[in-house]
């Protein structure tokens, strides 16, 4: 079983939808719930493409200095670029990993997509090594998709 309850978060941000919360809050809601779940889930970044640039829109968590990645940089634009999530077990394996703290030791971003569109993406860093298995990976994509619905 995956840490963190997808289905039930889901639920949640169809609530807020429902009652015509917003974009922002709909992004800032999926950030604090899945931070909520607890480790291996550190802090969580809401980038959204606007153009060639990923735009911090809503996070969870630690602060960060990277408000704007350009695609192609880091993690977080890397998986923009290849058009794949991507699963990093050791940030310092990474060459061309943007580092936000010194205790981030893993991360997974998960493209938010609609159809053939990537809209954003959810940044998770984890201060526990390679934490997310093929289940949290999933539970991480069906709140994509469900933002991707949402937005
Ligand atoms: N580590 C990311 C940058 C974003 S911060 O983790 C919030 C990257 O390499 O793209």
């Amino acid at each position: 079983m995956p840490v963190l309850d997808a289905d039930r978060l889901v639920a949640a941000l169809r609530g807020a939808f429902a009652r015509d919360v917003g974009r922002i809050e709909l992004l800032r809601l999926a950030a604090e719930k899945i931070r909520a779940a607890g480790a291996p889930y550190t802090s969580v970044y809401l980038y959204m493409l606007h153009g060639e640039e990923l735009v911090l829109e809503a996070f969870a968590g630690r602060e960060t200095d990277h408000t704007r990645i350009a695609v192609g940089q880091g993690v977080c634009g890397t998986a923009v670029a290849t058009g794949e999530d991507q699963n990093v077990p050791d940030v310092r394996a990474i060459s061309n990993y943007l580092a936000c703290n010194a205790w981030t030791r893993s991360e997974l971003v998960v493209l938010i997509r609609r159809g053939s569109t990537v809209l954003g993406q959810i940044d998770v860093d984890s201060d526990v090594p390679d934490p997310f298995t093929p289940d949290e990976e999933a539970a991480v994509r069906k709140v994509a998709d469900a933002l991707a619905v949402l937005l």
